[in-house]
């Protein structure tokens, strides 16, 4: 067979695996002793590798990430536990043949198939004392994949325990208006249950339909779905803390924002410090990115500069937030 080769990704992907695997070695180092089990969830595992399209270098994608996961210091503890879902029959042969080669004896499973069907039976098939262990979840979708039970399902996982699966998920704000469409006749095929699915109701109407009619902006209506995906996790879900950080281009577009859900203040504590250090990091990762794709260093700021400094806010209820942006629009 043919080699396959890597998809080459932007640098935001490599911003968002530094911090992918900064937090999961802080992650064992605050789970380490305390508990004999440690678990990742990663619902979209992917290729295994992807190529840098500045470097042209292959570099490891989520799975061989958290499979060479140790935590900070020199307990050497890992995880115990890995449990990888990918819809593509062969992407997930691929990595679980990769992942037994080079990780032998270690417990991982990688499920083919769609997340949303397979996710919950693994969840629930887990011996008691795995469900009672830290677990972090990445979910990883290319855009609007991941569905609204599926989180629910993930964050119910543990339920009364002291604290949730901690959850970080890409969050494609910007393609939500893409598919959405400028009106109805615009939207996407299969826009709607698209949506519904992935808030689990049609709380995304009143942002749709603002944008729609001019009353928000293209960036408004982006913090806008944020805000009430982050809303929901705290409100409906009950994580007491979420985080949102997005990555753009080198151009300054908006690629996707990547939310975080805790309700542990470590897990509150270690990614305030890594979004901070990622969001210090994006402007010159930018700059790189510009300079190799004009050939030229830059002299002078473009527009739609890629990141401000990291700032933690909480979310707001969504209707006052929207009405708040529609106000500052009209004035
Ligand atoms: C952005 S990539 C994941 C990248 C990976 N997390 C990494 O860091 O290397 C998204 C992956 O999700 C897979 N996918 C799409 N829909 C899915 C679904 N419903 N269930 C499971 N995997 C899905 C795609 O085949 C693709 O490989």
């Amino acid at each position: 067979m043919a080699e396959r080769t890597p998809r080459p990704w932007g640098f935001w992907t490599r911003a968002k695996l530094d911090v992918l695997r900064d937090y999961l070695s802080a992650f064992l180092a605050a789970s380490s002793g305390k508990a004999p089990y440690a678990v990742y969830l990663d619902a979209f595992a992917g290729e295994g590798s992807g190529i840098d399209r500045l470097t042209s270098a292959e570099f490891d994608g989520s799975p061989r990430i958290a499979a060479g996961a140790v935590a900070n210091g020199n307990s050497g503890y890992r995880f115990s536990h890995l449990r990888l879902f990918e819809l593509s029959g062969t992407r997930a042969a691929g990595i679980q043949a990769y992942l037994r080669e080079h990780f032998p004896g270690r417990d991982i499973e990688v499920v083919p198939g769609d997340c949303n069907m397979t996710l919950p039976a693994t969840l629930k098939s887990m011996p008691e004392a795995v469900r009672r262990s830290p677990t972090f979840a990445f979910l990883d979708p290319f855009g609007t994949e991941l569905q609204w039970p599926t989180i629910a399902v993930i964050a119910d996982h543990k339920r009364g325990l002291k604290y949730k699966v901690e959850l970080w998920m890409l969050f494609s704000a910007a393609g939500l208006m893409r598919i959405a469409g400028s009106s109805p006749a615009k939207a996407a095929v299969g826009a709607e249950d698209r949506l519904t699915a992935l808030f689990g109701n049609r709380t995304w109407e009143p942002i749709v339909d603002a944008r729609r009619a001019g009353a928000i902006s293209g960036a408004d209506a982006r913090e806008a779905f944020v805000n009430l995906m982050r809303w929901q996790l705290e409100e409906t879900l009950g994580y007491q803390t979420t985080h949102a950080l997005e990555l753009k281009n080198a151009q300054g577009t908006s690629i996707y924002h990547m939310i975080f859900a805790t309700d542990h203040p470590a897990g509150d504590k270690i990614i305030s410090s890594l979004y901070a250090k990622a969001a210090d990091a994006l402007p010159a990762m930018a700059d790189e990115a510009r300079q190799h794709n004009t050939g030229a260093a830059r002299l002078f700021p473009i527009a739609g500069e890629p990141s401000p400094p990291y700032k933690h806010d909480k979310p707001v209820e969504p209707e006052g937030f929207l009405a708040s942006r529609a106000s500052t629009q009209s004035t």
